[in-house]
C-alpha cells in the first residue's frame, strides 16, 4: 500500500503549495490524455478500496487471536438450549437443599490449578510459585471465579451472612464481574416471544440456543491441574511464611480469602 500513497503524493510538483496546488489540479486534467486519467481513475479506486479492506478488517483479525490460556483448548464450543423456563426445576435452583449446595459445589471446586512458567510468559504476567519443587504456579481459571461470584450473592440473598466489615464491597465486586463477564461476552442469540392463552403482554421464550464452551472438559482440565493450596508448605509467603497457621485450637484464619476459592475446605452456608 504504501508504494500507492508514494504514488499519489509524487504526483504533486514539490514547490506547488496551498491555493497554488489547487489552481495547478485543476488545471492539470486538460493536459492528461484519456489512458492517464483511466490509469489514475483506476489506481485511485485501488487505493481507497484497499484503505477500505485495511481500515475494516485489520482490527477484526487482531481480534480473532484469542487470548492465550492453556485451558483454551481443553473445551470445544458447542449448541446449548438453555434451560430458561420460569418453572424449569433443577439443582441449581431454589432454596438450600443437600442436593443444591452439592451442585454448586461442584462446578467451583476446581478452582485452584497449576500453570507453567511458561504459560505465564505468554500472557505476560507472574503469579505465586507453588513451593513443593514443581516450579509451577498458582492460578484460577475465571470462569470459577465469576461462578464464585454468583455463588456469594446467591448465597447472602439465601442466608445473609455474618461478613459485615466488607459485605458492600465483596457484593458489589462480584456483581460487578458478573456485569463486565456479561457485557465482555455480549451473547447475540435471539430470544423470541409469544402469546400466552389468557395473557396480554408477549411471554419471552428464554429456551434460546447459545454456542457454549464445554464446561464439563474445562472442568476435567481444571481436575487434572487441581492444586490444593492448603497442603503443608504448597505456598509460602516470602516473609510472613505460612499464609494459614493454625491457631492453638487447631483453626485456621480464613478470613479475607475468597470463599469457593478456598477449596479443601470450603466454605458452605449452613442449611437451613
Ligand atoms: C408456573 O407454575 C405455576 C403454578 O403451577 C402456574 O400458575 C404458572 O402459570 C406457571 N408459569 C409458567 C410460566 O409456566
Ligand atoms: C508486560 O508487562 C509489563 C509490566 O506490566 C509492561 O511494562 C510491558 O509493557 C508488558 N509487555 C508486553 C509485551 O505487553
Ligand atoms: C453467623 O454466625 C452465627 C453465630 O456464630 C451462626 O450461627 C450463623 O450460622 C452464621 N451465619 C452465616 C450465614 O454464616
Amino acid at each position: 500500500m504504501m508504494w500507492l500513497i508514494q504514488e499519489k503524493y509524487s504526483r504533486l510538483p514539490k514547490e506547488n503549495r496551498d491555493e497554488e496546488v489547487l489552481d495547478n489540479e485543476i488545471a492539470r486534467p486538460r493536459r492528461f490524455n484519456k489512458s492517464w486519467t483511466t490509469i489514475h481513475l483506476t489506481l485511485i479506486s485501488i487505493y481507497t478500496t484497499v484503505f477500505l479492506v485495511v481500515l475494516f478488517r485489520v482490527p477484526q483479525a487482531a481480534w480473532s487471536q484469542k487470548k492465550y490460556s492453556p485451558a483454551e483448548s481443553a473445551a470445544r464450543y458447542e449448541r446449548k438450549t438453555f434451560q430458561g423456563g420460569i418453572n424449569y426445576t433443577s439443582n441449581y435452583r431454589g432454596y438450600s437443599r443437600p442436593e443444591l449446595e452439592e451442585a454448586w459445589h461442584k462446578i467451583i471446586q476446581h478452582t485452584n490449578v497449576r500453570v507453567s512458567a511458561n504459560d505465564l510468559r505468554k500472557i505476560n504476567r507472574t503469579s505465586i510459585r507453588l513451593q513443593e519443587g514443581s516450579g509451577d504456579y498458582l492460578v484460577s481459571l475465571d470462569v470459577f471465579h465469576q461462578l464464585h461470584c454468583l455463588k456469594y450473592v446467591r448465597d447472602v440473598i439465601q442466608f445473609g451472612t455474618n461478613e459485615t466489615e466488607r459485605l458492600p464491597e465483596h457484593l458489589d465486586h462480584c456483581l460487578d464481574s458478573i456485569r463486565q463477564l456479561i457485557m465482555c461476552k455480549a451473547d447475540v442469540s435471539l430470544m423470541t416471544f409469544d402469546w400466552r392463552e389468557g395473557y396480554r403482554k408477549p411471554w419471552p421464550n428464554f429456551e434460546v440456543a447459545h454456542d457454549c464452551r464445554n464446561f464439563e472438559e474445562i472442568d476435567e482440565w481444571a481436575s487434572r491441574h487441581h492444586v490444593d493450596m492448603f497442603e503443608e508448605g504448597m505456598i509460602v509467603h516470602p516473609t510472613l511464611g505460612n499464609p494459614f497457621p493454625a491457631d492453638e485450637h487447631g483453626h485456621t484464619d480464613m478470613s479475607g480469602l475468597i470463599p469457593g476459592l478456598t477449596m479443601g475446605g470450603i466454605i458452605t452456608p449452613p442449611v437451613v
